[in-house]
Formats: structure tokens, C-alpha cells, sequence
């Protein structure tokens, strides 16, 4: 409790006088060139496959995004000269690292989980991946994925085996990616399992009520800890486990995420912000000065486009009210993250629009592997997700990177991400927040200066707790309860012990 007040503390917001500025552009080459990719891969909209993202967490937060980006950080193989790049996860240095994924898709947990694999191999780890999956489960997106970690030279094990039992066993440490990965323990490792739960750190990114069975779990109370996206899913998973399940956490520490490099250094470079805003904005029939509202998310009740339509119409009516010349209304919303199927939902959404009218106001885009042309090119994000809420959200820090105000729901791990009234608003979940997020709206709409003040502050948060570096910090802070360490590096960066 103490600690968690500590945090609290910490999330004070720093003066934006000490964020650093975006360096001014020249049409280098590289920025020729990334505007380009970006430009190709804006026009590559529909992804079917991400669809299957499994969870209401990280994983679907990040559905139409995270992606590509991921994905990106893997092409290129890890230097020789690893050494030199301190990242706080230098403890693993010679160890020996088993992560093992519950699949192998470009979806949040296992894209996550990659990431990871790139830091700690270049932290200097012998680090081997172990996906859950059936050979027949296997498919081309899976084997280019699994191709990128041998290229980054991470070895592929197979999820059974003695070969497989035998790596496990001298391994310094486990890491099972994702409540559903539990599976793998059972169906793996039979005898002698308590000492290899000893030295596994289970990640969970999950809060949906249906993880919290027995056999998915039942293992928790014997691994070495765990690691949890947020507090509020943290917990959420203290208290349902001991209420549904009767079993006991183990150490569980929280641990926020960070962007990845990828989007760090396209949210930093303003020319290509500025070449993909107009050129998004052009498609969607957009001039400059029209404000846009988005939700980038899957379409789905829980992530809650519904309201945010609801909430859209009523700002559009007390701006109509009260704006002294209509002419100035230029208020859009946009959904990004449809299916190429609409679903049932999504034909809801769409005959809502056409009902009340308002085509022209709301713009339904597919799901996208790459969500930072939209990110450079909205005015606000919208964080709409009902009921706990999102687990993290990576979507926000992301948003919050490229200078974005955020209205969110005061729920999950979106309340600790944005400091109401600094770096975004907070709107309760449910129909009662509807009015307040449609004033949040129009308040936002009618100060341009506090826009631009809320995505400097948001811009600053991010740089201070939220980057890669940050998330590597907090991790290696997590790893140290594990691997005893040799080097000591700086302890600026705290991963909470939570219980
Ligand atoms: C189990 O562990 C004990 C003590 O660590 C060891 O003697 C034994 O050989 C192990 N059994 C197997 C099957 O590995
Ligand atoms: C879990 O949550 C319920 C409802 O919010 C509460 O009544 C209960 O005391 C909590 N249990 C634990 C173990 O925290
Ligand atoms: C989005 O998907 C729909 C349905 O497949 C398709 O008709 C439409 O052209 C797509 N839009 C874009 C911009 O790709
Ligand atoms: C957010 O701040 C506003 C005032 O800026 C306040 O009215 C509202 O209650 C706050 N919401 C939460 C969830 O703290």
C-alpha cells in the first residue's frame, strides 16, 4: 500500500518547460524514405488475421497498430557489438532465457513478447522462444515471424520434448507470456516442476473474467512472480483468484509499458508527421482545420464506439447551441479498426449514422497494421473502453507520443496512464459518462491552447515513464529477484511490488 502510494506520488506530471523538443526536419533521405513506407503502409488497410486478438488487454488495445511496428523492430539483426547499448536489462548477460507464447500472430502479447525477446538478446542473453501451437496451427504469418526471431538469433525450441524439458531445466529463467500459457506446463513438464515454476515470471496482460480458471492457473502460486501491465488489473487478479479460485497470487509486480522504438522516433519526426496527417486527412475528405475525435481500437461493445457516437451527436448539438456562427462547426469523428466483414455491432454503429444523419461526420476506417498515419493525423484520441476498462492500453501512451490529448474512461490501466485535467480527461464508464465525454469534446473543440497544452504535457509523461527504455528499466528491476546480479545499474526506474 505504501509503495502504491509512492507511485501515486510519482505520477505527478513534470513541467512541460523540460520537455524536449521536436527537432526541426530537413528532407533527408531517411525522412524521404519513411514517409514513403508509412505512405505504403497507410494504403495497406485491411488485416483479416488481426482479428483474432484474444484478449480485452494490451492485446486488443493495440490490434490495429502495434503491429507493423513490432513486427519493424525485428527485421533488422542485433548488432555484434550489443554490449555498449545499456538498456537495464544487463543482469542477463550469459543467462539463459526460455519465453514461451501461447501463438506466434501479429497481435499484441505475442508481438509484445517479441519485443522483449530483441531486448534481452541484445542485453546479451542466450534467449529461446517456445510457441504453444500445433504444427498444423502453423501459417505463413507465424513462420515470418518465427524467421525474424532466428534472424535476430533467437532460437525456436519446440513446445514438447525432451530436448525441450532438458533447456528448461538449466534455464536461469522462464518467462510465460499471458494467462493462457499456463497450458504449457502441464502438456510440457511432468516431474520436478516445482523447482522450473521457481524461476518462471509469468506476464499476465488479461482481465477478462474467463482467464480465471483453474487449469489456466493453478500453477500461480508456485511461480518465482509475476508481472502485470497495470494496478488495477493487478488487483483485479488478487482478488479473483482468492474469490473464485481460492489460490494466492505470488509476488506480483506491476509493470506499465513503453513504446516501442519504431513509433518513439516516427512520433519525433515532424516532417513525416506533417506528410502523413494530409495525406490521411485528404483521404478521409478532411481539411486541415477540421477537428478530429478518434477511437482506434477493435470494433467491439467493450471498447465502447457506441457511447462515443452518442457522446459525438451531443457535443455536435451544444456546439450548434452555443457556437455564435454554425459555419464553424468542424467536428469529426473517426473509427479506426473496422473489419472487412462488418460486424453485427459495427452495422449498429453505421445505421446510427445514417439515422442521425451525420455520414459526413464520421469516418469508419479498416483495420490497419500501422496506426501511426492516424495518430499523426487525428486531433484527439479517444479512450472509450467500458466496463474494467483497459488492462493498459498501449494505444494511449502511443497517442500521448505523438502530443495527443486523450479522453478517457476512469477505469483499468487508462487511469494510470492519463493525469486528469494535464494530459487528457476522464469520463466515467457506462451511459453516465456520455454527457461528460461530450463536454470533453466540446471543450476541447473550443481551446485550441489547451489541446496543444495537454498533448505537450502528454508528450512529456511519455518521454519521462513511458519509452522502451523505461519499460526495459522496470522489467530488469523484476529480473533481479531472479538473476542475483553482478552489475549494478542505476535504480531510478521502480517496478512496484504490489503484493
Ligand atoms: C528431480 O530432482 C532431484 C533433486 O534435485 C534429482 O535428484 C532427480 O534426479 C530429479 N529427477 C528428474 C527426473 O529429473
Ligand atoms: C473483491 O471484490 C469484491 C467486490 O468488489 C469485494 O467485495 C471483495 O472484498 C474483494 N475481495 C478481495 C479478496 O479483495
Ligand atoms: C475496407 O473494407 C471494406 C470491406 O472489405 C472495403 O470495401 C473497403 O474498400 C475497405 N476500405 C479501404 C479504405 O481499404
Ligand atoms: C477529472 O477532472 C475534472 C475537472 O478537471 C473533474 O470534474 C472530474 O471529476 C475528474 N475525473 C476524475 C475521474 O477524476
Amino acid at each position: 500500500m505504501h509503495q502504491r502510494g509512492q507511485h501515486r506520488q510519482e505520477t505527478e506530471v513534470t513541467s512541460s518547460s523540460k520537455l524536449p523538443m521536436a527537432k526541426p526536419a530537413l528532407l533527408s533521405r531517411n525522412h524521404y524514405v519513411a514517409v514513403i513506407a508509412f505512405l505504403i503502409l497507410c494504403l495497406t488497410a485491411v488485416l483479416a488475421f488481426i482479428s483474432r486478438s484474444i484478449s480485452s488487454c494490451t492485446l486488443s488495445a493495440s490490434l490495429p497498430g502495434l503491429t507493423q511496428r513490432a513486427a519493424s523492430s525485428l527485421h533488422d539483426q542485433v548488432p555484434e557489438e550489443s554490449s555498449s547499448q545499456a538498456n537495464g536489462l544487463e543482469l542477463v548477460r550469459g543467462k539463459s532465457i526460455v519465453l514461451v507464447s501461447h501463438e506466434l500472430s501479429l497481435t499484441g502479447g505475442p508481438l509484445l513478447l517479441m519485443e522483449l525477446a530483441v531486448l534481452l538478446k541484445r542485453a546479451g542473453g542466450d534467449v529461446k522462444w517456445i510457441t504453444n501451437q500445433k504444427d498444423t496451427e502453423r501459417n505463413p504469418t507465424s513462420q515470418g515471424l518465427e524467421a525474424k526471431l532466428i534472424k535476430n538469433g533467437i532460437q525456436i525450441l519446440l513446445p514438447r520434448g525432451s530436448q525441450t524439458v532438458e533447456f528448461v531445466k538449466l534455464a536461469d529463467l522462464i518467462v510465460l507470456n499471458t494467462a493462457v500459457a499456463g497450458k504449457w506446463i502441464d502438456a510440457t513438464l511432468s516431474d520436478n516442476i516445482s523447482e522450473i515454476l521457481k524461476k518462471t515470471l509469468w506476464w499476465i496482460h488479461e482481465m477478462r473474467g474467463h482467464y480465471f480458471k483453474l487449469d489456466l492457473v493453478k500453477h500461480l502460486p508456485q511461480v518465482g512472480a509475476a508481472m502485470i501491465d497495470s494496478y488495477a488489473t493487478a488487483d483485479y487478479w488478487k482478488n479473483r483468484t482468492e474469490e473464485r479460485l481460492s489460490i494466492t497470487m505470488p509476488p506480483t509486480y506491476v509493470v506499465h509499458l513503453g513504446n516501442s522504438k519504431e513509433l518513439t522516433e516516427a512520433s519525433e519526426d515532424v516532417l513525416a508527421r506533417g506528410l502523413l496527417r494530409q495525406h490521411v486527412r485528404e483521404n478521409l475528405g478532411l481539411s486541415d482545420s477540421d477537428i478530429v475525435f478518434a477511437i482506434i481500437n477493435s470494433v467491439s461493445r467493450g471498447k465502447g464506439q457506441d457511447l462515443f457516437l452518442k457522446s459525438f451527436v451531443t457535443a455536435l448539438d451544444l456546439i450548434e447551441k452555443t457556437s455564435p456562427d454554425k459555419r464553424q462547426i468542424n467536428l469529426h469523428a473517426a473509427i479506426v479498426g473496422c473489419d472487412t466483414t462488418p460486424n453485427k455491432y459495427e452495422m449498429e454503429l453505421r445505421s446510427f449514422v445514417a439515422e442521425r444523419k451525420i455520414e459526413h461526420l464520421v469516418h469508419f476506417v479498416n483495420k490497419t497494421m500501422n496506426v501511426i498515419p492516424y495518430l499523426a493525423a487525428i486531433d484527439v484520441l479517444v479512450q472509450n473502453s467500458q466496463a474494467r476498462g483497459e488492462c493498459f492500453g498501449r494505444i494511449t501512451i502511443e497517442a500521448m507520443a505523438f502530443q495527443l490529448p486523450v479522453l478517457g474512461t476512469a477505469a483499468g490501466g487508462t487511469k494510470e496512464i492519463i493525469v486528469n485535467g494535464t494530459t487528457g480527461l476522464l469520463h466515467p464508464v457506462g451511459k453516465e459518462g456520455m454527457p461528460i465525454l461530450a463536454q470533453n469534446m466540446v471543450q476541447l473543440v473550443n481551446n485550441a491552447a489547451f489541446r496543444a497544452s495537454m498533448g505537450r504535457n502528454g508528450h512529456g509523461r511519455v518521454q519521462e515513464r513511458f519509452l522502451e527504455k523505461h519499460m526495459a528499466h522496470r522489467i530488469g528491476q523484476v529480473l533481479q529477484k531472479f538473476l542475483p546480479n553482478k552489475n549494478q545499474y542505476p535504480r531510478s526506474f521502480s517496478a512496484h511490488k504490489l503484493l
